[in-house]
C-alpha cells in the first residue's frame, strides 16, 4: 500500500478505507449515526466510533468491532445531541484499537473530525506540528490532520478549511465538528467519496448513498476540493479556492427496501435471487424493436467506432472476471483487439493507448483507487473512457466520457453477486453494439442473442430454485481445506469468480485454473481430499474439458460439476453435479455462474462465517 511517496515502509497506520456519517437537524443523532454506519458497515467494519456535540460539550465514544458493538456503548450512555459525525473503520496497517478508531482530535479538543482516505505527507505534517510543541496521541494520519486544522483555525472555517486542504497531500473525505462553529459540520473531499443529503430542518453526510436513504433522496455530491457547511437550515458549498458555488441536486430513485434484507438471513443471497430482475432491468432500458441500443448513453459517432482498434477492459476483482469473460465474447462478435487487465497492475505498465483506444473500466462502486488511477491515466492520451458502475454519480462515472450503468440496485454484500451479473449484461451489450456497428455482427446473429438474452432471466430462476440441493451438497463439501475450480474458455473466468466467492465468504483456500493447463502443475496437488469445480457446460471445449476431468479422477479427486441439464456423461463422470438449463454457448457464463455462488454462499453458513461482512475485506477499495 505504501509503495510511493514520502513515507515509503515507515508508514504505521494511514490507510484507511472507511464509512463517514454526519447529521445535524431535530433527531437523535446517535440514532442516525448508528443506523447510518450499520448501512455502510460494508466499507469497513474493524472498529467504529461517534461524535455528538450537545450544547458545548462534544462527547466521543469508540469500540473496536463492529457498529453492533459501539450501539452496545452508547445505548448505556443513551447521548443527546442533535448534531454529530460517525465513523467505521478498515484498517490495513497497525493494530485496531480504540485509541485508532475515528472521531480523532486536538489536545484542546477544539476540533473533532472523522476522515476516510490517506494524507500521504502526515510524517512530515506531524514532524512540523512536534516541533511547534504538538503532542500526538495516536500514530494515525487522521489526528495529523486534526491537530493541524486546530492550529490554522482562527476565525473564518471555510477559509481554515481551503488552508488546510493545500496542505494535505493524498485523498479524503471528512466531516469535521469545530468547538466555536457551534451548529454547523464541515466537510471536505479530496479523492474519497462524499455524498451530502438534504431534509426538512435537517441535513446530512456520508460516503455512500444507502446510509442516508431512510431519511432522505435528494444529494449533492461533493466534487474534489469542495467544502461544505450543514446546518439543520441547509447546505452551503465553496470550491477549493473558498469561492462560493451552488451545486445541483440529484434525486435518487433508490428505495430503502433495497437495502434492507427483506426476510433473507444475508444480504448476499437476497442479492444472488435479484439476479433475473438485475438482467430484465439490464435489457430493457437498452433493446428497443430494432434491436440493442444503447444511443441514450453512448454518444459515440458510427465514424467513431469505426477509427477503434482496440478496446482494452480494466477492472479489479469481481469485476476483473466479468471482463475476461466479455473479452471472449467480444473477441467472437468483433474485429476488435480486446485486452484485459487487473488495474493495479495496467498503470504501473507502458501500455500504448490513444485515439483508437476504447478503454472501459468497470467497477460496481466506482471508487476503485487502482480502477480510477488506471482512468486517469488513459485519459490523458485521448483513448475514449467508458464506465461501467452500479453507481452513476461515483468519481469513475464523474471522469469518464460514457456511463453505462448496472440495473442492480445498491449491492451490500461485500461479495459480489447480482453486480457481476450486471456487469456481465452491460459488457455483452457494449460488446453486441460494436459488433453491430463495425458490421462484425448480423442481423440474424443480433436477434439470436438477444431473443436468448430475454430467456436467461428464466433460467436464472430455475436454477435458484435448486438452492436445497446445492445447499445440501455444499454441506457435505463443506470441511475440505482446499479446493481447485476448472473451466475452459468462457468458462475458465467464472472458474475465478466461483474461487473467489468461496475464498472470500467461507476462507477455504480455492485456486481457479484453466482446465487445460491443470497437468502443468496444479493436477500435483490432487488427491481424494481435494474437490475439484469444474465447469463445463455444452459448448465447443466440452469435450476437453471431460478429458480433463478424466485425469482428476485418476488422481481420485471428488468431481463437482456444473453442466448443462441432460449431460448424462458428465454426470456419470462427477460424485456430484448441478445442472443449469441449455443456452446459447456464448451465453452460459450466466447461468453456470449462479449455482457457484449459491455454493459458496450454503459453505460459508454451514461455517459459522461472517457472510456479508468477511474478515479483512470492504467493499468499496479506495485506497492503492
Ligand atoms: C468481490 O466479491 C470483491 N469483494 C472484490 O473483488 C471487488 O469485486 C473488487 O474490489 C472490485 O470492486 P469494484 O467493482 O467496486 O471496483
Amino acid at each position: 500500500m505504501c509503495s510511493h511517496g514520502s513515507i515509503g515502509r515507515r508508514c504505521l497506520l494511514p490507510h484507511i478505507m472507511c464509512g463517514i456519517v454526519g447529521y445535524i437537524g431535530y433527531r437523535n443523532a446517535s440514532d442516525v449515526l448508528l443506523d447510518g454506519m450499520h448501512r455502510l458497515e460494508y466499507r469497513g467494519y474493524d472498529s467504529a466510533g461517534i461524535a455528538i456535540r450537545d450544547k458545548d460539550s462534544i462527547g466521543i465514544q469508540k469500540e473496536v468491532g463492529k457498529v453492533s458493538d459501539l450501539e452496545k456503548l452508547v445505548s448505556s450512555m443513551k447521548p443527546g445531541g442533535h448534531q454529530g459525525i460517525g465513523h467505521t473503520r478498515w484498517a490495513t496497517h497497525g493494530e485496531v484499537t480504540s485509541l485508532n478508531a475515528h472521531p480523532h482530535t486536538d489536545l484542546r479538543k477544539n476540533v473533532t473530525l472523522v476522515h476516510n482516505g490517506i494524507v500521504e505527507n502526515f510524517m512530515e505534517l506531524k514532524a512540523e506540528l512536534e516541533y511547534s510543541g504538538v503532542s500526538f496521541t495516536t500514530e494515525t494520519d487522521t489526528e495529523v490532520i486534526a491537530q493541524l486544522l486546530a492550529q490554522i483555525h482562527h476565525g473564518d472555517a471555510v477559509s481554515s478549511l481551503v488552508e488546510l486542504s493545500s496542505r494535505l497531500k493524498g485523498s479524503y473525505a471528512m466531516a469535521i465538528l469545530i468547538r466555536d462553529e457551534a451548529d454547523r459540520i464541515y466537510c471536505i473531499r479530496k479523492g474519497s467519496p462524499l455524498v451530502l443529503g438534504i431534509g426538512e430542518g435537517e441535513s446530512f453526510c456520508a460516503s455512500d448513498v444507502p446510509a442516508l436513504l431512510p431519511y432522505t433522496k435528494d444529494f449533492i455530491y461533493l466534487d474534489d476540493g469542495d467544502i461544505a457547511e450543514l446546518s439543520a437550515a441547509g447546505i452551503k458549498t465553496w470550491n477549493s479556492q473558498g469561492e462560493k458555488i451552488s451545486k445541483d441536486v440529484c434525486r435518487v430513485d433508490w428505495d430503502v427496501s433495497m437495502v434492507d434484507k427483506c426476510g433473507y438471513p444475508h444480504f448476499m443471497l437476497k442479492e444472488i435471487n435479484e439476479q433475473s430482475r438485475v438482467l430484465r432491468d439490464t435489457l430493457c432500458h437498452r433493446v428497443n424493436s430494432s434491436g440493442i441500443d444503447l444511443s441514450a448513453e453512448l454518444t459515440i459517432s458510427s465514424a467513431e467506432v469505426a477509427a477503434l482498434k482496440k478496446v482494452h477492459i480494466i477492472a479489479c476483482g469481481t469485476s476483473y472476471y466479468a471482463s475476461l469473460v466479455a473479452e471472449r465474447f467480444m473477441e467472437n462478435i468483433t474485429d476488435l483487439d480486446i485486452r484485459v487487465d487487473i488495474a493495479s497492475e495496467y498503470r504501473y505498465r507502458s501500455i500504448v493507448t490513444g485515439k483508437d483506444t476504447l478503454a472501459v473500466f468497470v467497477s460496481q462502486s466506482g471508487e476503485t483507487a487502482d480502477t480510477l488511477a488506471a482512468e486517469r491515466l488513459v485519459k490523458k492520451t485521448g483513448a475514449t473512457c467508458i464506465a461501467v458502475t452500479n453507481n452513476p454519480n461515483s468519481t469513475l462515472a464523474r471522469e469518464v466520457d460514457h456511463v453505462l450503468q448496472l440495473m442492480a440496485g445498491p449491492e451490500i454484500g461485500v461479495a459480489a453477486t447480482k453486480t457481476f451479473s450486471g456487469q456481465l449484461a452491460v459488457l455483452y451489450l457494449l460488446g453486441l453494439f460494436l459488433g453491430k456497428q463495425r458490421g462484425t455482427l448480423s442481423t440474424s446473429q443480433e436477434e439470436k442473442f438477444l431473443s436468448e438474452f430475454a430467456n436467461l432471466p428464466y433460467k436464472i430462476d430455475t436454477i435458484l430454485m435448486k438452492h436445497e440441493e446445492i445447499r445440501i451438497l455444499a454441506e457435505k463439501f463443506a470441511d475440505s481445506r482446499n479446493f481447485l475450480f476448472l473451466g475452459r474458455g468462457l468458462s475458465f473466468p467464472i472458474a475465478m469468480e466461483g474461487a473467489l466467492k468461496l475464498k472470500e465468504i467461507s476462507y477455504i483456500h480455492a485456486e481457479a485454473y484453466a482446465a487445460g493447463e491443470m497437468k502443468h502443475g496444479p493436477i500435483a496437488l490432487l488427491d481424494s481430499e481435494v474437490p475439484v469445480v469444474v465447469i463445463n457446460p455444452r459448448d465447443e471445449l466440452y469435450e476437453k474439458t471431460l478429458s480433463n476431468i478424466q485425469e482428476a479422477r485418476a488422481r481420485r479427486a471428488p468431481i463437482i460439476s456444473v453442466i448443462t441439464e441432460g449431460d448424462v456423461v458428465s454426470q456419470k463422470n462427477a460424485q456430484a453435479s448441478v445442472s443449469v438449463p441449455a443456452t446459447e454457448n456464448d451465453l452460459t457464463p450466466f447461468l453456470t455462474v449462479i449455482p457457484l455462488q449459491l455454493f459458496a454462499y450454503y459453505v460459508a453458513r454451514h461455517r459459522g462465517c461472517d457472510i456479508d461482512q468477511p474478515r479483512n475485506l470492504a467493499k468499496s477499495v479506495t485506497v492503492e
